[in-house]
């Protein structure tokens, strides 16, 4: 993960909106070209690819925030009909048309900070209706052409209050209506639960990801963020295509995903909002897992998409070297949606979604300036936005 292939001086040619060829300057085969970019002092990357991120959502919750800084948990307001359960229950008042605006803004915006891939998860609906809504409003995201997006049905994402004493009923809700319905409209590539202390036993997970199984959805799930919940393990088991969040990740859950083709997906803006720990990933690295990184952009947990600060927790945070970080922001996050054919680095035939960053000294001058606005142009299909 630390191979980050650079060509000081070079050029790249784009066209008919993918990357056609790049190489060191004085090889290049053409010398004009219909637009062309004077990079000098420049660097050249590859789009972000986020590929964890629950951005169609009704209102964002700063009250929240404000509890949590009085001294709240982020659990305690769960409890207390907060968290997911307060976001549904706006959602289910919200139209789709509207739900759509808001979140066609939010993706035109994290494209303006480098997105250049992303996945977008249901689950603030919890009714078969809301959560047909939410993916209709992330299929209509897709139809918009303009990035690659993925959707994924989180339909257990919180057990809604009124099946509290009655679990396994909303989880037959979830298996026998909505995903018939998900799978006969084809309004999702994944299934996510949120397997953890409080939310999904794994049990439910197990049974929830053998449903998604029949319909032809891969898991890519929540897992661990709260607690050793046994989440990576079962995800491992349904050959989850990533498991995402992982700060409770020890010795038995290393070993899991060692023996699997599942990737480790670290999503630090959110230990870093909700002041958890972070996710071991010099474990990680070290016993050679695939680690991607994503921005989870949500209303309760990581209020901000913006993968360019994603890069500089991972450093700051998680000790990750540059290099790895880039590669996990790019082509592991194009992995963790099975679009690294398409997107996720510099290589001919791939959609020419690409940052140019300001003058800079070093590739390490990215992440070490955090916050900085260091992107110059974003261009996505070779059109720069
Ligand atoms: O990924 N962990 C579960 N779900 C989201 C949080 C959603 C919310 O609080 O609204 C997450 O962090
Ligand atoms: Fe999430």
């Amino acid at each position: 993960m630390g191979d980050f292939h650079t060509i000081d001086d070079a050029y790249l040619l784009v066209e008919d909106g993918l990357i056609k060829q790049f190489g060191p300057d004085f090889s290049c085969p053409v010398d004009r070209a219909d637009v062309a970019l004077d990079c000098t002092g420049k660097i050249v990357l590859p789009s972000f690819c986020d590929s964890h991120t629950h951005l169609v959502f009704a209102a964002w919750r700063e009250n929240e925030f404000v509890y949590r800084i009085k001294g709240l948990s982020y659990e305690e307001i769960a409890r207390r009909g907060g968290g997911i359960l307060h976001s549904a229950a706006r959602l289910q008042d919200t139209s789709e048309d509207y739900l759509f605006e808001q979140a066609l803004a939010r993706l035109h915006q994290v494209i303006s900070m480098g997105t250049g891939a992303i996945e977008i998860k249901s689950g603030y609906g919890l009714t078969p209706a809301s959560e047909l809504k939410m993916l209709r409003v992330i299929r209509r995201l897709k139809h918009e052409n303009i990035i690659p997006v993925k959707a994924t049905f989180l339909g257990a994402h919180a057990m809604p209050t009124e099946f509290k004493t009655n679990r396994s009923e909303y989880i037959r809700l979830l298996t026998e209506v909505m995903l018939p319905e998900i799978a006969s409209e084809g309004l999702a590539d994944y299934i996510d639960v949120f397997c953890d202390k409080g939310f999904y036993t794994v049990e439910e997970t197990d049974q929830i990801l053998m449903a998604g199984n029949r319909y032809g959805l891969k898991p890519k799930i929540h897992a661990n963020e709260l607690d050793y919940s046994g989440g990576i393990q079962v995800g491992v088991k349904h050959k989850a295509i990533s498991v995402d969040h992982l700060e409770y990740t020890g010795e038995n859950e290393i070993a899991a995903l060692s023996s699997s083709d599942t990737i480790a997906t670290i999503l630090p803006s959110t230990a870093f909002f909700l002041g958890l720990p972070y996710a071991p990933a010099r474990n990680m690295l070290e016993n050679d897992l695939c680690v991607a990184l994503a921005s989870d952009y949500n209303p309760g947990s990581s209020p901000s998409g913006n993968m360019a600060f994603i890069l500089s927790l991972a450093c700051i945070k998680l000790k990750m070297l540059p290099e790895e970080a880039f590669n996990a922001l790019t082509i592991n996050g194009a992995a963790a949606m099975e679009i690294s054919s398409q997107v996720g680095s510099i290589t001919p035939l791939k959609s020419a979604n690409l940052l140019i960053t300001k003058p800079v000294s070093s590739l390490a001058y990215l992440p070490y300036s955090f916050g900085s606005p260091w992107i110059d142009k974003v261009i996505v299909k070779g059109q720069v936005i």
